[in-house]
């Protein structure tokens, strides 16, 4: 059985962390898994996702924003989404619509259903079966990032908090929105018990 699952969130949300062992335990259940990302996943999305993301790309503008992020989202698709999905994989993508949905849409203000459009026409409307958002307080979630100083620092994370309480905002929106698919666990408990709501919830779903 096919499925396309989701993991959305804010930043320092450890939403990455919880699918790398999400994958890990749901292949030792027998489950043939495909991991990714987004921005990014294959060669071209990859290169599209370095323009978006380089920090000296300050004069970029939200629409040139949203449509990089679309057009890498569709090589994505294309490349390596679809074909596993037709291949009976389960497939995990770290980021998807939804994000264009919160970050463009909500805290860029260029409006939810407009950012939606463009993305109905790179993805002909490929939304995920199930979404799990991975709810935190921005200030905490920042926090975590300050404090693992592995992580690379990216022009978005470089936002004002007033940035990723919107984007939390929209991500409740989105939430209410499309209550069948979404899934919203409590990301500030400690990392076991976000891993155990991440499996239950997809686990549910096969
Ligand atoms: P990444 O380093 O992958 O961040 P994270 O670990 O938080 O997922 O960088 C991706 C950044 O791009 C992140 O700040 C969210 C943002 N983003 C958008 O604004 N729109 C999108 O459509 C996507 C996929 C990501």
């Amino acid at each position: 059985m096919s499925l396309f699952i989701t993991f959305e969130g804010g930043e320092g949300s450890g939403k990455s962390s919880v699918m790398k062992i999400v994958a890990e335990r749901l292949e030792k259940d027998g489950y043939s898994i495909v991991t990714s990302r987004e921005p990014g996943g294959t060669p071209i999305a990859e290169e599209i996702r370095d323009v978006i993301l380089d920090k000296k790309n300050t004069a970029m503008d939200p629409r040139t924003e949203a449509l990089l992020y679309a057009a890498s989202r569709r090589q994505h698709l294309v490349e390596k989404v679809w074909p596993a999905l037709k291949e009976g994989k389960l497939v995990l993508c770290d980021r998807y619509l939804d994000s264009s949905l919160a970050y463009q849409g909500g805290a860029r203000h260029l409006g939810i259903d407009e950012v939606l459009s463009i993305n109905l026409f790179a993805t002909e409307g490929s939304y995920p079966d199930l979404t799990l958002l991975f709810d935190i307080e921005p200030e905490l979630g920042l926090k975590r990032i300050a404090a693992n100083k592995g992580r690379e620092v990216n022009r978005l994370d470089l936002e004002k908090l007033s940035f990723h309480h919107a984007v939390r905002d929209a991500f409740h929106t989105l939430a209410k929105r499309y209550p069948d698919r979404y899934v919203v666990i409590d990301a500030s408990q400690n990392l076991d018990a976000v891993v155990e709501d991440a499996y239950s919830a997809i686990k549910s779903r096969l």
